[in-house]
């Protein structure tokens, strides 16, 4: 009888150092493993419970510390919770060491999860092997027996045999390399920091690599050899980002080497491995001929992500995968932040503020979930915690609180957290008790900020003015589907800093900012405005109605003179004016007349979020088939931004900002076929039409031989977004569900991707029953996945806005 029932590990044996040997046949996709783990007793036990899945095990050994004398053991499997447990020959006594050795095979991984190997084409179509490593969350259990759990951290000691062909590249440096007799190379890697098992890597190929010393940290960053010559815009970014990292925390990146990998074939977008960085090729391998701006963007954006993680999520981790925001959240703010510092020409904040708008329309949504929830258990509930909520909310919720305390306490706080917390694991409320260390009392960050991580959605803050009074009042922004029926939480409150300009002499310059934590309150002006515009460039994860009056005060304010306002304010008007008219509090006629002043725009942020706002509108239109209106708002819309499009030339000057701008235009002009859009582009288009372009895309993608699985997402999304192939794509998922879910389990990111970008687009009946009927008949686990609720919900929701506003929109188009 197996001694244990629970998925979570009993604490009584804690982990202090793993040795591991690992031989792995590249062909075969075999390998053999031994590791031996040095523990500690902190309670007395008979037994040691820990985590293996699918390794075939030979051989047990124990140890005590004192008769270093081993003795075979028995080992039990639990496989349903991947766990086995050692039985001792003697009792296990409190505070005592023990060694444990366990001797094992197993398959190398075919998923792209676990240790894993892969295989691709060179230059000169040789077919070449390559295998590497992806452990977070649930996996390096199935690499080595280990206690797989973020709060036991420990050191790791990790030995590779490899063909001498090969590079093989861990954590850690290299101490040595040894050929053995059977001509077989061992190297060894020196002794880790102490840290968690999703963070251990290694990956044997072939690779070559470019280096530079920054201050005694070797950074590399390694590609197979024929793609060598595209490394270089990482090293000199990656170099920057560490210099910077490692002043604004105050603490030194602590291992002597830094490694970039671009992987052959990768499921995620990269990993954060500690020293040992992996990445999709796309994401690391950048070249000045042939990349465009938008590459560079993900390239820099990326490492400055898996960097941030070197301290957030490495050096200081969450306790458990409940907090994985600490992990995201964090990363993706710094993320957004390390660019904006050393890389402002990228106009990234952009692309944050796009984010936030994106994130906040997941959130609105009943079937959201707070980023910090308590039952997390099972893999599948785990995988759905690293979802764009964790990552953008999270960040989102940063950006908020950096604003409101300012830019100097939050770095005070944030370097006494890493400081405190270093080599540790902790919960939210350790990162909050820092806050409130540097804010004497006046502000409880703690209490402020749990109304934000332990309850979902956000709120609606409606703002009225009367005379120098401002009345201000929050809700719950939630798009129900039955509106009738009050979300249960209702009452919920939020601790909100409402920032706010007016057109008054006295406001329009320095910010000011009251925190609202009742369900309403009153600011007082020192005189009479106009307008007032709350949530100043949208810094805060709120989103603001107003009285009638102010709503119009504010067009008119935008058609005198839009500059008035900053383009984040722009674009935050424009997209809350939206959601809100999606909401019914304002009429979709007044969403028009706000952005009438687009005639008058120059930037990117307002544009783009205008063209995404009224899209969802056509794509709703032009699936149901309302042809004519559809053309007619494309029409309206055209009038608004003609002379901006006519502007555009098909060239690729000026700022990543004016770039991404053209591009949004161009991809709008060309998309409705609008007479601008040049005849360059169009006959590229029909070209590409007439050299057999049919759908094989998602096929092939599946098969992974022409295109890379790792693809397959972004390619199903992007079929889907357009008439033609949005049955296709919902058909492909439904035929391969099963193959999908093999390779990217179930609940993870990408099969989350995959669901929603075939689904969100649909807005009829039958189109919801079928998405119900299909995932009800398969697992019950399936169809209780978050993003299956929530693709039902969208659906609905898409009826539900098409029944509401159709009439309107007839109407006024
Ligand atoms: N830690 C994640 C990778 C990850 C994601 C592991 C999901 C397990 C489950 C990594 O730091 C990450 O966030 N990668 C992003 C790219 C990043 C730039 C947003 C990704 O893979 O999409
Ligand atoms: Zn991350």
């Amino acid at each position: 009888l197996f001694p244990w029932a629970q998925i979570r590990l009993p604490t009584a044996v804690t982990p202090v150092r793993y040795d591991l040997t690992l031989h792995p046949n590249l062909t075969s996709m075999t390998f053999r493993g031994s590791v031996t783990i040095s523990l500690q007793a902190l309670q007395a036990t008979w037994n040691i419970i820990l985590h293996s899945t699918g390794h075939n095990i030979s051989r047990v050994t124990f140890m005590t510390a004192v008769s270093s004398q081993e003795k075979e053991v028995d080992v039990l499997e639990y496989p349903l919770h991947e766990q086995i447990a050692i039985v001792a020959p003697e009792t296990l006594l409190e505070g005592h060491n023990y060694t444990l050795k366990i001797e094992y095979s197993a398959n190398i991984s075919s998923s792209y999860y676990g240790f894993y190997g892969i295989s691709y084409r060179d230059e000169s179509n040789e077919k070449k092997y390559f295998a590497a490593t992806q452990f977070e969350p649930l996996a390096a259990r199935s690499a080595f027996p280990c206690f797989d759990e973020p709060a036991f951290k420990a050191t790791f000691v990790i030995r590779i045999k490899r063909d001498e062909q090969y590079t093989a590249l861990s954590n850690m440096p290299k101490k040595s390399s040894v050929v053995l007799e059977d001509g077989l190379v061992q190297d060894e890697f020196f002794e880790s920091v102490k840290m968690s098992t999703y963070l251990v890597a290694f990956i044997v190929g072939e690779m070559k690599n470019l280096s530079q010393d920054v201050n005694g940290t070797l950074v590399s960053i390694y590609a197979v050899p024929e793609k060598i010559g595209q490394v270089q815009h990482a090293l000199e970014t990656t170099v920057k980002l560490l210099d910077f990292y490692q002043s604004y925390f105050e603490i030194q990146y602590p291992l002597k080497k830094l490694d970039l990998v671009a992987i052959p074939d990768f499921e995620a977008g990269a990993m954060e491995n500690w020293g040992l960085l992996t990445f999709r090729e796309e994401t690391l391998l950048y070249d000045a001929n042939t990349s465009s701006v938008a590459d560079r963007k993900l390239v820099t954006k990326v490492i400055a992500h898996e960097l941030a993680h070197q301290w957030f999520g490495n050096l200081v981790t969450m306790q458990w995968w409940n907090d994985v925001w600490l992990n995201e959240g964090f990363a993706t703010f710094m993320e957004y932040f390390s660019l904006e510092k050393i890389f402002g020409e990228l106009s990234s904040y952009e692309d944050f503020l796009d984010a936030r708008f994106k994130t906040m329309k997941k959130d609105s949504l009943n079937s959201s979930h707070p980023i910090s929830s308590s039952s997390v258990e099972s893999s599948e509930q785990i995988e759905e915690m690293f979802d764009s909520l964790s990552y953008f909310k999270g960040a989102s919720l940063l950006l908020m609180l950096k604003t409101y305390l300012s830019e100097d306490i939050f770095q005070h706080a944030i370097i006494l957290y890493l400081h405190n917390h270093s080599y540790t694991s902790i919960h939210s409320d350790d990162l909050w008790d820092s806050f409130n260390e540097f804010t004497n009392k006046t502000l409880d960050v703690k209490k402020m900020m749990r109304t934000w991580t332990l309850q979902k959605g956000f709120p609606l803050v409606t703002v009225q003015r009367k005379g120098k009074q401002i009345l201000v009042q929050q809700e719950r922004f939630c798009l129900n589907v039955k509106p009738e029926i009050q979300p249960s939480d209702a009452s919920s409150l939020w601790h909100i800093p409402l920032s706010y300009i007016t057109d008054g002499k006295n406001y329009s310059k320095h910010r000011s900012v009251s925190l609202l934590d009742k369900k309403s309150g009153v600011i007082n002006l020192t005189e009479e405005v106009q307008w007032i515009k709350v949530n100043t460039n949208m810094t805060g994860y709120y989103i603001v109605h107003y009285a009638d009056d102010n709503w119009e005060a504010l067009i008119k304010q935008l058609k005198i003179n839009p500059y008035v306002l900053s383009d984040k304010d722009r674009a935050n008007l424009i997209n809350n004016i939206f959601e809100l008219a999606g909401l019914g509090k304002v009429s979709l006629q007044r969403a028009f007349d706000l952005i009438d002043y687009l005639r008058n725009e120059t930037y990117t942020a307002p544009i783009s979020e205008a063209l995404f706002q009224t899209e969802l509108i056509y794509n709703l239109l032009d699936k149901l088939g309302h042809v004519d209106l559809a053309s007619r708002l494309v029409n309206k819309v055209f009038k608004l931004l003609q002379s901006q499009i006519q502007q555009q030339t098909w060239t690729d000057e000026g700022t990543p900002s004016t770039r991404e701008l053209r591009s949004v235009l161009l991809d709008f002009a060309c998309a409705h076929r609008l007479e601008n859009c040049s005849a360059a582009a169009l006959k590229l288009f029909f070209d590409w039409m007439a050299s057999n372009g049919t759908q094989r895309l998602m096929k092939k993608s599946l098969d992974g031989d022409l295109i890379r699985t790792q693809k397959l997402s972004f390619i199903i999304r992007t079929v889907a977004r357009h008439f033609p192939g949005h049955l296709l794509a919902w058909d492909f998922v439904k035929e391969n569900w099963s193959k999908l879910v093999q390779k990217f389990h179930l609940g993870s990111y990408t099969i989350q991707s995959i669901v929603a970008g075939s689904t969100h687009l649909f807005a009829t009946k039958a189109h919801l029953s079928e998405v119900q009927a299909f995932f009800e008949n398969q697992s019950e686990a399936t169809f209780r996945l978050r993003c299956v609720q929530e693709a039902l919900e969208v659906i609905q929701l898409n009826m539900q806005w098409v029944e509401k506003n159709l009439k309107t929109l007839t109407y006024w188009l």
